[in-house]
């Protein structure tokens, strides 16, 4: 069932949240207050929160200081949790800071200490810097993210969205049509190595097999919403029958299109702030910070996806 966009007004007119938003992307991103995401939410306010993600794509939730228990309580209450793991990192299970219901996105390792400059971890996780979105890479790929800030940098680590929605309705025609249909492949080896971080020469044979590519449609539709997006991510490295360079090409173009300002939302993290995205239609991306010496806890938590796309 598709429900339109004044419906989704409709039901989320008159609810128990307070919502605002800001002129330069009304659509796009909820400011949430009068919520404290410790308590228990009833299905009413569940169905009105999701709701709200798919109608802007990133929520803002103000001041919840909330623990690892808080945070996979109300993640749960949209979906199952995508497990953090092999498939998603490098991090080996004794050397993880935190359970596998959370995805570590900090720069700090087990003992709260920044990674080195050097640590491959460190490195892979630099792929957060290009933009993407979460678990592309996987058969099923992510749902929603939702990232705790429980310790944020003085300076920098600012985090971007860009609207995929948008970002196709303003395609001229004849690009809508051309990228309809096709098939692209992503893989985390794809975006490491746009930074240079060789995963084939770092990584067993067994690792390398953890991220064989899988293949996603690049136009996508929100059921919801009925609204198309771009599919696009940094993970991106080859579209099916075309070679890989001619690939890399349209790819980068079509992302530096789709990450224009009058696309992108950046969000300065305030501590225990709690943000919202759809991946299924954002893309998004972290600023540089003094990683090497400044500590930025953040945790995520992931809403599986619901379905395979191919
Ligand atoms: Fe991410």
């Amino acid at each position: 069932m598709i429900i339109s966009q004044n419906f989704l007004l409709e039901k989320l007119y008159g609810g128990f949240m307070k919502i605002e938003t800001r002129d330069a992307f009304p659509d796009f991103v909820g400011f949430v207050s009068n919520i404290d995401l410790r308590q228990k939410l009833d299905n009413k306010q569940i169905e009105e929160i999701d709701l709200s993600i798919n109608k802007y794509s990133v929520i803002v939730f103000k001041d919840q200081n909330i623990s690892d228990e808080d945070q996979v309580r109300f993640t749960k209450y949209f979906g199952n949790i995508e497990a953090s793991g092999k498939t998603s990192n490098i991090t080996k299970a004794k050397d993880r800071r935190l359970s596998t219901d959370l995805a570590d996105v900090s720069n700090l390792d087990k003992n709260n200490k920044p990674l080195s400059q050097n640590d491959p971890r460190r490195i892979f996780n630099l792929g957060n810097r290009l933009w993407h979105t979460d678990s592309s890479f996987k058969s099923i790929p992510a749902k929603y993210s939702l990232l705790s800030a429980r310790n944020i940098s003085e300076q920098g680590g600012n985090t971007e969205f860009a609207d995929m929605r948008s970002a196709y309705d303003n395609l001229d025609e004849l690009t809508q049509n051309k990228i309809q249909d096709m098939v692209c492949e992503h893989s985390l080896i794809y975006s490491r190595q746009r930074l240079g971080f060789d995963m084939v020469k770092e990584l067993s044979s067994e690792e390398i097999k953890n991220f064989t590519p899988v293949e996603q449609p690049l136009v996508r539709i929100n059921k919801i919403t009925g609204r198309k997006v771009i599919f696009l991510s940094s993970h991106i490295g080859k579209i099916r029958d075309w070679i890989r360079p001619d690939s890399m090409c349209f790819i980068d173009d079509l992302i530096e299109y789709a990450t224009q300002i009058k696309f992108k939302y950046i969000h300065k993290w305030s501590q225990n702030d709690l943000v919202i995205w759809d991946n299924r239609q954002t893309m998004h991306r972290v600023r540089a910070f003094d990683d090497l010496k400044e500590k930025r806890d953040m945790r995520r938590t992931t809403v599986l996806g619901e379905e395979r796309l191919m």
